[in-house]
């Protein structure tokens, strides 16, 4: 069955109002729609524990440091609602531009440190929009628990950080990345590669897993990270934004994974950005 489809604050809030009152639990799954199997699964294990799920929708402006990215960016909402029709969520808050960002709204959240690396330093102002949405969709919507990919791990650690800074009494879930069988990892973003491009991708997920294959085995990160990008230049990219060994725990970098570690990578295809990463283990 269809959820129903909100677009303003109060149909929003006359939904939630009677759950709250009645103490259920709500989830909340915040996209910007195109959704995929990652983002399926993020629904998924929302049902799995909460008593209601909303599912958000919104390109969020805020967020984007490109108009053109943002202007590409793939919207395909009758598609989504259908998607999500098996999972019998309760409800879908898309809420209309204004209704986000009314006139005169000039509030900004902002979290230091975990933001100064890697996304933070290629996309300027992302995460300060990103942040500033997070909150008001978790306010908005009165979430109990709220779930979020793995796939975005540094934008989950923001998250999680903003929410326990703020007090916002919300449990921030990571869920595993999902990707197709070929490894490229799950993203609305990879509906923009051309075919050819497509079959190219999952070079970068190749190599990510072949570091993590050289450092366990006490292969020198360096010479590792030199040879991943002449492979990803061979292959078709045309640059790699980052591709860093950071730990797990506070994104600081490491030259090796002396202690619980993740690899990230941010690279260019075809005019398409692609970022992942995976676990190490120390
Ligand atoms: O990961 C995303 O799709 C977005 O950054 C989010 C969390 C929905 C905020 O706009």
């Amino acid at each position: 069955m269809s959820a129903p489809i909100l677009r303003d604050l109060d149909a929003l809030r006359a939904a939630t109002r009677p759950w709250i009152l009645a103490g259920e639990t709500i989830g909340v799954v915040p996209t910007m729609g195109a959704l995929h199997d990652g983002h399926l699964s993020l629904a998924a294990a929302a049902k799995a524990i909460c008593d209601r799920v909303i599912v958000t929708i919104f390109v969020n402006p805020k967020q984007f440091n490109n108009p053109e990215d943002l202007k590409n960016y793939p919207r395909t909402e009758t598609e989504d609602a259908r998607k999500l029709e098996r999972f019998a969520v309760d409800a879908l808050w898309v809420p209309e531009g204004d209704q986000m960002y009314p006139p005169h709204f000039a509030t900004t959240v902002s979290v230091a440190g975990l933001t100064d690396v890697m996304e933070g330093v290629y996309r300027p102002g992302h995460f300060d929009g990103m942040a500033t949405v997070v909150t008001k969709l978790f306010t908005q919507t009165a979430a109990t628990d709220a779930f979020f990919g793995e796939k975005d791990y540094q934008q989950l650690m923001v998250v999680r950080r903003m929410a326990a800074d703020l007090d916002i009494p919300i449990t921030v879930h990571g869920c595993p990345t999902i990707r197709e069988i070929d490894g490229l990892a799950m993203s609305s973003r990879n509906l923009l590669l051309s075919d050819r491009a497509r079959t190219t991708a999952p070079v970068l997920h190749e190599v990510m897993e072949q570091i993590a294959d050289g450092l366990r085995a006490g292969t020198d990160f360096q010479a590792l990270h030199t040879k991943a990008v002449a492979r990803l230049e061979r292959a078709g990219f045309t640059g790699v934004d980052y591709l860093d060994l950071r730990a797990q725990d506070d994104l600081s970098a490491l030259a090796a994974p002396t202690r619980p570690a993740r690899l990230f990578a941010a690279a260019w295809l075809a005019g398409v950005r692609l970022i992942d990463n995976i676990a190490i283990g120390s």
